[in-house]
């Protein structure tokens, strides 16, 4: 983009709508709050962590270095999270309010609404199934399910009894559920038999299966939910219905310190495997109790729909623990915003008046390229607040978003955040400030971004650098399960003393940031992140595969396409066939998420002298820009870039 074209850009500023209810956070008080925290964060966060219930009140607040990295939040306190998402809300007499209402894939299928007082029972009986067949304290509990309440109950009766869940998205193929099950040593797994996605199944008990083919657990407990015929081992798989048949129906939370493991999530970075990033108890729960009341600004009574999965962390923060310790109303779906035609998505906020919508952009532009009319289907005058997540959103679908599924009526929240923040980060909040199309906006309380050079010297004013979080705040991820180093090295090494999130941004003059993407070797295919490594080391895996280089280019819907760069071993030909084979390969390898969009099959990728490969270029060439590849003159065979060119046209 020119100069003046971003300066126009920057320029624009939405106003947002009259919110009417709004008592949250308006401009004037953003400012107060954010300053209030930048001046005294431990008595700005020990007044948020008011609003949780402690066994113990913290006396410290925050202790934390990024150098050494060690970071603890609240390190004194003893709480249970899964007592503030319930418990408590049924003894201060809400168990009548509704907290879940599920939507199923199919619209003809059987919805449930589940109240506080239903869910903690739930909880209990999930709980006391899990100590049944042998979960403890500390203990890793997989977790691979569809969208159905029985994945949240999972979660809030792993947090209630002190142990770790790892949620798998149910997407992932039985390679990749085998290598989080063995990475965290977890010795239970908690499954559906199947689930249900656009009217096909998804074989979520058989890929369990496979996946313990090669790793041991001690035991399975399978959900009953599709009529998907499986097998279950004798003596390590238990039906869930058997198993709560007979269990108690008492099950006390159990005192957690809040520095005590709360959950472990796989995601995918520039080198080796998916890390499991480790977040704790207590500062993790004030994060999402706290950014999900201002950021949603959440009234009591409204009906909240976060369109993610739970395999995801927007799943986490923002359907099970955000909204469940604020004691909201929400949808929990099970199905995809296509099936059984476009206006899905707006056929179920109609249905349930849904009052705050959340999704992503790929969504977005998915459905705008169907037209207005499924939108204009459906009444959506209960909507008064939209929100996004996941990936940057063009201006274009933001401004439909806007205007036509908001009708201009309703404020979008674009949030910026991350796995590893535990929540979001960067943000225009409702009340408080004016939006600016593809812009995140501004930090939330206690975050201090700051954009630097390559080099590592830091930019003020209005710049385009890398960006980093200064100081810790209470949802920050507190190591990788098992490899602090590598929690070390990943985020805190390349800027010493900085939390350095892989990012690129833009901060305009008015101080909102403009997240352009990631600056390292992860791709964001429909705002789900994807590691480059990930995708050549299944490509590599294949026999007739010598060799694989993968980057991200830019694609319509998805934001970032998968582009594969393989040289095949001596003798082998290329041929449509091996590259439909290769696709497949990797479909198995990862899962369906991870389906290279182009595959190139090229005689020789370019290299340095050195045998390092020149990505840079490769990604010009994915990109269709030939024009400035830069300096070229290191590569040991430039002949290479003519030939990748030839096959880039050829496609
Ligand atoms: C990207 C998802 C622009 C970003 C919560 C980040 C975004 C990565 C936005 C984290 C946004 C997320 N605008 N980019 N509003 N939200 N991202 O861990 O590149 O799945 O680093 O967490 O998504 O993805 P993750």
């Amino acid at each position: 983009m020119n100069d003046v074209a971003e300066k126009t850009r920057e320029a624009e500023v939405i106003l947002p709508p009259a919110l009417g209810q709004n008592t949250h956070c308006d401009g004037p008080e953003y400012d107060r709050l954010y300053q209030e925290s930048l001046s005294d964060p431990d008595g700005f966060w020990a007044k948020q962590a008011g609003r949780l219930d402690w066994i113990t009140e913290p006396g410290t607040i925050s202790s934390w270095s990024y150098d050494p990295v060690a970071i603890k939040w609240f390190e004194d306190g003893v709480l249970n999270i899964c007592h503030n998402a319930v418990d408590r809300h049924v003894a201060a007499g809400k168990g009548d309010v509704t907290a879940l209402i599920f939507e199923p894939d199919d619209p003809e299928g059987e919805g449930r609404v589940i109240t506080y007082a239903e869910l903690l029972a739930e909880v209990v009986m999930m709980a006391n199934s899990l100590k049944k067949i042998g979960v403890r304290k500390g203990d890793r509990v997989t977790i691979y399910m569809p969208m159905i309440p029985e994945g949240a109950i999972a979660m809030l009766a792993c947090a209630r009894i002190g142990a770790i869940h790892s949620v798998v998205f149910g997407g992932f193929s039985p390679d990749a559920l085998a290598g989080r099950i063995e990475d965290c040593e977890s010795k239970f797994v908690i499954c559906a038999d199947g689930g249900l996605r656009g009217g096909k199944p998804v074989p979520l008990k058989a890929n369990v299966d496979a996946a313990l083919a090669q790793v041991d657990v001690e035991a399975v407990l399978v959900i009953h939910h599709t009529d998907i015929p499986i097998d279950m081992q004798e003596g390590r798989d238990h039906w869930y219905h058997d198993i709560r048949a007979d269990v108690s129906e008492d099950c006390p939370c159990e005192p957690m310190n809040a520095e005590d493991p709360l959950f472990i999530l796989y995601t995918s970075g520039s080198t080796g495997k998916p890390k499991g990033v480790l977040h704790t108890t207590g500062g993790y729960a004030v994060w999402t109790a706290t950014t999900f009341q201002y950021v949603f600004d959440y009234q009591l009574g409204e009906v909240f729909w976060c369109s993610a999965d739970i395999g995801w962390v927007t799943g986490h923060s923002y359907i099970v623990y955000g909204p469940l310790i604020n004691g909201a109303t929400e949808v929990m779906f099970e199905g995809v915003p296509n099936y059984p035609d476009h206006s899905r998505f707006w056929e179920v906020v109609e249905k349930y008046q849904v009052n705050i919508f959340y999704t992503a952009p790929t969504a977005i532009r998915a459905l705008m390229r169907e037209g207005d009319a499924p939108v204009q289907k459906h009444d959506r005058s209960s909507i008064r607040l939209l929100g996004t997540v996941g990936e940057p959103i063009n201006p274009e679908a933001w401004r439909w978003y806007y205007n036509v599924v908001g009708e201009g009526q309703s404020p979008i929240v674009d949030t910026w955040w991350q796995t590893e923040t535990g929540g979001i980060m960067i943000t225009t909040l409702p009340g408080a400030h004016g939006m600016k199309p593809g812009s995140a906006g501004k930090p939330f309380f206690g975050i201090q971004p700051q954009l630097v050079t390559n080099e590592g010297d830091v930019l003020d004013g209005a710049t385009d650098g890398n960006l980093c979080i200064t100081a810790s705040w209470p949802g920050q991820a507190r190591s990788v399960y098992g490899d602090h180093q590598r929690f070390i090295d990943t985020y805190f090494s390349t800027y010493k003393g900085k939390y350095f999130t892989g990012d690129g941004c833009r901060r305009d003059a008015d101080g909102y940031y403009w997240i352009t993407g990631r600056v390292d070797d992860v791709i964001n295919v429909s705002g789900h992140r994807m590691g480059t490594a990930e995708v050549e080391s299944a490509l590599v895996s294949h026999a007739r595969v010598a060799e694989a280089a993968v980057v991200g280019y830019p694609h319509d819907i998805k934001g970032q396409g998968i582009y594969c760069y393989v040289t095949l071993n001596a003798g082998e030909d290329p041929s449509d066939e091996l590259a439909a084979e290769l696709r497949a390969h990797v479909r198995t390898e990862i899962g369906p998420i991870a389906t290279p969009d182009h595959l190139h099959l090229t005689p020789a990728l370019p290299k340095t002298r050195s045998g390092k490969i020149m990505r840079r270029i490769l990604r010009k060439i994915a990109e269709n820009d030939f024009g400035s590849l830069g300096d070229t003159s290191t590569l040991a065979d430039p002949n290479v870039v003519d030939s990748l060119i030839e096959g880039r046209l050829n496609r």
